[in-house]
């Protein structure tokens, strides 16, 4: 070892964020399977949702999800939080309040040293203090490659579960983080960001979507979901895709970092990013106006993303403007549920 500083994220082979497996493949490794059948899930595999829902009692249920990625950054403890942020989200996008974690580690301890595991964990752990979350064990195998993450359990009300489902003709779209975070994770890697864009998109990166998921839960939402490794419109495909309605985005309010834009013009675009596209492509029209840049955006693979809230068009100004009034500046309304084209995605 050197004095150097370690670079994580060139210790990644995939390109990109997360090294998510191509979407689609997961699917047919189960389609066909024999999947245990229990009334008490609420929420289960048969439709593609953020979490797993098995209910307890007539008034309690548990949520659980699984998370966990290659370095996107450099800096450990920051990964730690990253990591830690992106696995809680899908336990808030649910509507439910996270109560337990395990740690999920592949190290490879012959090439990297000790510490960066612990600040790995450290940083973890922060962002798990913050969500009001207690470490209750984990699991760490040797790795050529390093990766980090969470199981994470919670308590949620087995009468307001917010899954990707449920939209209401009418209701409003609104984003709560800027998109982008996979194209300039893809700068950090090639040494093309400076420190103010990595301090900027570690910040959005590591922030909770706990406010977001509190400030949601006194408006009439009908459903949610966080934008993660799909991205934008790959998350919202599963919102639409069963559902009777459709969708119309406002591409100029959806929050995008300008940094990304400027990237996306000069091509340095995540393989996920086109991954998403080829998988769901076939249910987004866009409009002529929308330029080529922004719709490489809205399949960005995201890392720890925004939630993408579906709620009822009476509440959306309110909603937005409580969202600013608890700090999440860029909360925007971007789009509406439609009753035509049905289950689809028009992007004007
Ligand atoms: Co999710
Ligand atoms: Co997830
Ligand atoms: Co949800």
């Amino acid at each position: 070892m050197t004095d150097e500083p370690v670079r994580l994220t060139t210790t990644v082979k995939g390109a990109g964020c997360a090294a998510k497996l191509a979407p689609g493949v997961l699917d047919k490794a189960l389609c066909g399977l024999d999947l245990p059948v229990d009334p008490n899930v609420l929420v289960g595999l048969e439709r593609a949702d953020d979490a797993g829902v098995y209910r307890v009692s007539a008034d309690l249920a548990l949520v659980q999800t699984v998370d966990f990625f290659p370095p996107m950054v450099d800096d450990p403890f920051s990964f730690g939080q990253i990591a830690a942020a992106n696995a809680l989200s899908d336990i808030y996008a649910m509507g439910g309040v996270p109560k337990t974690a395990m740690n999920i580690v592949a190290f490879p301890s012959k090439t990297l040293d000790i510490s960066i595991l612990r600040a790995i964990i450290e940083g973890g752990l922060d962002k798990m203090r913050e969500a009001g979350v207690v470490l209750v064990g984990g699991h760490t195998i040797e790795d050529s490659e390093l990766k980090y993450g969470l199981s994470v359990t919670g308590y949620i009300s087995p009468d307001r579960i917010m899954t990707k489902k449920n939209l209401q003709v009418g209701d409003c779209l609104i984003l709560t983080k800027p998109l982008g975070t996979g194209i300039i994770t893809t700068a950090i890697k090639a040494g093309l960001a400076d420190q103010a864009v990595i301090d900027m998109v570690t910040m959005a990166m590591t922030t909770l979507n706990r406010v977001a998921a509190l400030t949601m839960d006194s408006f009439q939402v009908h459903a949610c979901t966080d934008i993660t490794g799909f991205g934008f419109l790959g998350h919202l495909a599963e919102m639409v895709v069963d559902s009777e309605y459709g969708v119309r985005i406002n591409a100029s309010n959806v929050p995008i970092y300008s940094e990304a834009l400027e990237w996306a013009a000069m091509g340095l675009i995540p393989a996920g990013a086109y991954n998403n596209k080829s998988f769901r492509g076939s249910f987004v029209d866009f409009s002529t106006d929308v330029n080529q840049n922004v719709q490489d955006l809205l399949y960005d693979p995201q890392t720890s993303g925004g939630l993408l809230i579906a709620v009822a068009a009476r509440d959306a100004e309110n909603l937005v403007d409580a969202l600013k009034m608890n700090g999440i500046d860029c909360a925007a309304i971007v789009g509406e549920v439609v009753r035509e084209p049905v289950s689809r995605i028009v992007v004007v």
